[in-house]
């Protein structure tokens, strides 16, 4: 399938199923915003739900953090934001398109052929708002750009009121606005997105090790979560494209149909932010080792990746067609971990009452200890065919044989497999199936 229609595809099953909306639609929409619809929210909970399990609660070396998205104007100008937080950025004389300058193919503008180009300028990716009651530049604050700074000036409340010793991290997950220019490729390039992030603390000593072991943890979250090995990649920065903040770089990237493109960063942001807050707020940030009394900053390994990204790149993956006796399934095979919905209850006769009070009180009962549907709008092959364009993992089907024998049909999301299976064992049966 060429690269643009599996695009196409994914962007509609998105919207016809409830995945992801157009920013505004009926308005016209909105450039680079989208909207979560019914499944997306699901699917994007599930994400994060996944990314936290692993990095705070799977580990004891990390605690986690909901820091506001307004901070202190002088937090942007301690982390450099304010300075060097730029795209650089030029205009095509001939039809005055303004374009990201690390954007243009063959120096020619993608709009009018043309390759007469003014210089390139810097272009700072800060949003702005006034907070209180009179819009002056006292009143000027930023919508932040990363999530990291929120952590970086914890730091010594997390220290202080944690105890922790070294190593350890801090995550936290949460939006995060940058005035993006280029538009294009779905949500993969947004203003308004969210963040998953940790800032891992070491001695400085240490940072290497930890920036080696976190990118080969990070990468193999995603091939945890079931994105296929040949469809990520990592590369490491060149100098010449480091963040200010950063001594290296090394992103993990998936085969988008639109290109390889970045997922996630693992930086080394050695002490650039500590010492730069330490600076500019005139508070130590610094560490003493309880055995040694050495007293330092601490190094900074951070991988960073996001939401909505992740929640793309496991869509694309995810999707597949296929030709069963003859006729089309699409089927998003998710992980499990993942799915908006883990489990279909469905009547094979909707106009039998005992059937379908049989199917809602299976789904009442599961619906405590899974995300679990009911859906009598079709004829069953039509109802699976739905469930399966939208992942659900396993559908229930019930009969009227199982108002005698008490046992209903289990039908398996990606092999087709059915199986009989007791009532009173069924809970038991999918609680196993969904378990690690
Ligand atoms: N604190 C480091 C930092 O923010 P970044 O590479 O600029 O680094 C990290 O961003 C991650 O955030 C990216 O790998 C990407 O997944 C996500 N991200 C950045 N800009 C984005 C945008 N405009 N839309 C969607 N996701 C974005």
């Amino acid at each position: 399938m060429a690269s643009t229609d599996l695009m196409d595809k994914i962007v509609s099953l998105c919207k016809r199923r409830g995945f992801i909306f157009q920013s505004s639609e009926i308005y016209g929409g909105l450039a680079n915003s989208w909207d979560y619809g019914p499944l997306g929210v699901e699917l994007k909970n599930n994400v994060k739900q996944a990314w936290w399990k692993r990095n705070v609660h799977g580990r004891d070396d990390m605690v986690g953090l909901d820091a506001a998205i307004f901070m202190h104007p002088n937090t942007w100008k301690a982390s450099g934001h304010l300075d060097t937080f730029n795209d650089m950025m030029v205009d095509c004389k001939d039809c005055n398109k303004r374009l990201r300058e690390d954007h243009i193919e063959d120096n020619t503008c993608p709009d009018c052929g043309s390759s007469n180009f003014t210089e390139a300028r810097p272009f700072n990716l800060m949003l702005d708002s006034y907070l209180g009651p009179v819009r002056d530049e006292s009143g000027r604050t930023y919508l932040r750009p990363e999530t990291a700074q929120g952590i970086f000036v914890n730091f010594k409340n997390i220290l202080d009121s944690t105890s922790r010793k070294l190593p350890f991290g801090v995550a936290q997950i949460g939006k995060s606005f940058r005035n993006e220019v280029t538009a294009g490729n779905f949500t993969f390039r947004q203003r308004e997105f969210e963040q998953m992030e940790i800032e891992y603390f070491c001695h400085p000593d240490q940072a290497d090790k930890f920036f080696e072991e976190w990118i080969e943890n990070r990468f193999q979250w995603y091939k945890d979560l079931g994105i296929r090995t040949e469809n990520l990649q990592l590369r490491k920065h060149e100098d010449d494209e480091l963040a200010h903040y950063a001594k290296g770089c090394t992103d993990v990237e998936y085969k988008f149909p639109f290109g390889w493109s970045e997922l996630e960063g693992i930086a080394h942001r050695s002490d650039f932010d500590l010492k730069q807050h330490s600076q500019h707020s005139g508070k130590e940030l610094i560490y003493r080792d309880p055995f040694t009394n050495e007293v330092f900053t601490p190094y900074v390994i951070e991988p960073s990746g996001g939401v909505d990204r992740g929640m793309l790149a496991f869509l694309v993956d995810a999707y597949h067609e296929e030709e069963v006796d003859g006729k089309p399934r699409t089927v998003l095979k998710l992980h499990k971990d993942l799915v908006p919905t883990k489990v279909a209850v469905l009547p094979l006769l909707k106009k039998n009452t005992e059937v379908v009070e049989l199917c809602q009180k299976i789904k009442n009962d599961l619906i405590k200890d899974m995300t679990c549907t009911y859906n009598d709008t079709a004829a069953i092959g039509k109802l699976y065919r739905r469930q399966d364009e939208v992942g659900t993992f396993y559908c229930v089907t019930v009969d009227v044989d199982s108002l005698e024998d008490n046992q209903v049909t289990v039908r398996d999301r990606d092999s087709m497999a059915q199986e009989r299976v007791a009532l009173d064992q069924l809970k038991q049966y999918l609680r196993n199936k969904f378990e690690d």
